[in-house]
């Protein structure tokens, strides 16, 4: 495939995603298709197919503005259709999209391809470390939640509706999903570096603890 054309489709996802104030914005993609493109040095899989899932992994997704559940792959596969990337190739990236979403603490997220646990992991690797909390914060700050609730205690979700429906406050998405990705990452690569970004969120919720604490008397 041309460069031109991934360009193409680089510059109808900037559009859709400038400005978004969800922590989805266009540099969450642009993060999540370097970092895919990074395990993949080492992890393998076939690169066109990993660079087209990471760009369109979040379009239309049900959290986002307008996103409807299931929508996700079809609004990749007609902005594909548009610029002529063959079927066969749209296939296997609206596979990966499908599958790389975390729906809860207690769903399982399989992989069937390479390619899509390395996306699965880039976009994980996203919502860990300092980065990770800035999103987590920004996403519940547009969503009207609390930064944080003790009488409200966190939950396991047993389905992604469950799961997206739950309002919640922020802290409790650290024990809802955050602390969780590190034993979630499929590569051995993105494990490497999720160490690191784990042990940052762990810190930073033993500092707000502590800051909490001091407060609370
Ligand atoms: P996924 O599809 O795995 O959820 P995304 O990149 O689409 O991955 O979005 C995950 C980001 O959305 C995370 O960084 C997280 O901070 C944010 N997010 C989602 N739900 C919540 C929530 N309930 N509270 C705070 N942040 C949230
Ligand atoms: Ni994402």
């Amino acid at each position: 495939m041309s460069s031109s054309i991934i360009q193409a489709i680089e510059s109808e996802v900037k559009d859709l995603f400038q400005a978004e104030p969800t922590g989805h914005d266009w540099f969450h993609i642009h993060r999540v298709r370097n970092m895919s493109l990074h395990l993949s040095d080492t992890e393998g899989g076939d690169r066109e197919v990993i660079e087209l899932a990471a760009l369109l992994h979040d379009v239309s997704d049900p959290k986002l503005n307008g996103g409807i559940f299931d929508q996700g792959p079809i609004e990749a596969d007609k902005i594909m259709t548009k610029h002529g990337i063959p079927v066969a190739t749209r296939r296997r990236v609206c596979t990966v999209i499908e599958e790389v979403s975390y729906k809860g603490s207690d769903v399982e997220t399989p992989c069937s391809s390479i390619e899509s646990q390395i996306v699965q992991d880039a976009d994980r690797l996203d919502a860990m470390g300092a980065i990770g909390i800035a999103r987590a914060f920004a996403y519940g700050g547009n969503r009207d939640r609390e930064i944080y609730n003790p009488t409200i205690p966190p939950k396991n979700h047993k389905s992604f509706e469950e799961y997206h429906h739950d309002k919640s406050h922020t802290i409790n998405h650290f024990y809802e999903k955050l602390l969780l990705l590190k034993d979630r990452l499929n590569t051995p690569t993105a494990k490497q570096i999720g160490q690191e970004r784990h042990e940052f969120l762990a810190l930073f919720l033993s500092n707000f603890m502590a800051d909490w604490g001091l407060n609370d008397r």
